[in-house]
């Protein structure tokens, strides 16, 4: 198993590129399903949890075909096998999100059930009610989930919590299905609004994604399409954070920065500097670190998977932060290996951190839990004084990609060994 070995203290300095979005890129793929004829996507990052969705889709029955290193080729149009197998969507959780589609086109599809993961129980409630208000019959048994629906109709569904997967679930069965579909609390995020942007140019008639209620006017054919997928926010925040967090200069480019507000505010609360160009964003750190607070919430809030890299900056801030987790009830695991490299953080539930900033980190044996809690450990050991080793970073790499080629050009002293 490979891991980082990082010597930290270098302030991070140059420029450094954003690539596509991973959690835009999987619904993308999940909607090629429905097409009735091949559909190319550019701007793909070759990162684990991609591959992973690739040999989803060929399980089924899809043709995939890499034409350039970001841009693939998919064809799902001879998908045969409606059943998805424990065995890949227990390494990605995401890969759940080919039941609707699969419902809709061939009115029916098996999924095993995702179960849980480091982060939370994670349930899938919200996707099956969703289907069910469309005429779904869901079954349960033997660890797997089986929709059926002769036709699907369309249905008004209100999200009890606007999940991502859920809504993305539902508007790709929605698109194919005969009537009007209206998704209530749905989720914002703007991985929504780019699946709804290949949706439409597919021949897909949905309105209002990227607000709170969605609706998809079913149609009977969609057609294959070219995308290119967004950049990945959550990838440009966290070098955004890594600027701040070394008391660098970093001009990260292909920021999608409109999409981070919430960061952007609270980097500038702790007295980063930011300048916004055109297509890039320019963060300096700060000389002292000012500690700040911070609630995750469903965009346009502070996002979740931001959560943990922030907190290891607010480690070394001067005072003290309260962190509150909104989303998920289990992702405070990277407190125990921040605490080994110094950190004085008191986890007070499963909901809230104190953080108490301290003047530095010192480099230790740590272990990535999940990929952003991995990502808060990059952070750490880049400031901190001394090496740190960081075991388990196959969970960084579902969702970064090449991260340790691309800091290394922008000045860290990080080196990938087995
Ligand atoms: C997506 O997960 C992202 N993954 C996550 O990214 C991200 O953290 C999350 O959205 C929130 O922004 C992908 O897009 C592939 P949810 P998703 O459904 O869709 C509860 C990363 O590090 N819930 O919005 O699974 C659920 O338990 C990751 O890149 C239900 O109760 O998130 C959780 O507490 C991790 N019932 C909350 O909602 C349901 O049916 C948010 O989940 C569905 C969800």
């Amino acid at each position: 198993m490979d891991r980082f070995l990082i010597r930290g203290g270098n302030p991070l300095k140059g420029k450094i590129r954003v690539s596509g979005a991973k959690n835009a890129v999987l619904p993308l793929f999940a909607a090629t399903l429905l097409a009735d004829g091949p559909c190319t996507i550019s701007n793909v990052p070759r990162l684990r949890d991609v591959t992973t969705m690739v040999r989803v889709l060929e399980t089924l029955g899809a043709k995939a075909e890499w034409l350039e290193p970001d841009t693939i080729r998919i064809d799902g149009t001879g998908v045969t096998n409606l059943e998805a197998p424990y065995d890949l969507v227990k390494t990605m959780r995401a890969s759940f999100i080919v039941l609707g589609p699969l419902v809709a086109k061939h009115g029916y599809a098996r999924v095993a059930l995702p179960g849980g993961c480091a982060i939370g129980v994670r349930q899938v409630d919200l996707h099956l009610k969703g289907l069910q208000a469309m005429g779904a019959t869901i079954e349960m048994g033997e660890g797997y989930i089986a929709a059926r629906a002769s036709k699907l109709h369309g249905g008004l569904v209100y999200l009890d919590f606007p999940s991502v997967g859920a809504t993305e679930n539902l508007m790709l069965a929605a698109s194919l299905t005969q009537g009007v579909t209206v998704i209530e609390n749905a989720a914002m995020e703007p991985e929504i609004s780019d699946l709804a942007r290949l949706l439409i140019s597919m021949g897909a008639r949905v309105k209002g994604a990227g607000s709170k209620v969605i609706e998809v006017h079913g149609v009977e054919k969609l057609q294959g399409a070219q995308h290119r997928v967004i950049p990945d926010r959550i990838e440009a925040g966290t070098f955004m954070i890594a600027a701040a967090i070394t008391g660098g200069h970093l001009t990260v480019e292909e920021a999608p920065i409109d999409m981070l507000e919430s960061l952007t505010a609270k980097l500038l609360e702790t007295g980063a500097s930011i300048y916004i160009g055109d297509g890039s964003v320019e963060v300096t750190g700060p000389r002292t670190i000012r500690a700040v607070n911070l609630t995750t919430q469903p965009h346009p809030g502070y996002p979740t998977d931001l959560q943990a890299p922030f907190m290891a900056y607010l480690a070394l801030a001067k005072g003290t932060s309260l962190v509150t987790e909104t989303i998920f009830e289990n992702r405070f695991m990277h407190v125990a290996e921040l605490r080994r490299m110094g950190a004085d953080i008191q986890v007070q539930s499963a909901r809230g951190a104190l953080v108490n900033g301290t003047t530095h980190l010192s480099g230790a044996p740590v272990m990535a839990s999940d990929l952003r809690a991995g990502a808060a450990l990059v952070l750490a050991a880049l400031a901190a004084q001394g090496e740190s080793d960081i075991s388990r970073i196959y969970h960084i790499d579902r969702g970064y990609e090449r991260i340790d080629s691309k800091l290394r050009g922008v000045g860290a002293d990080i080196e990938r060994v087995q």
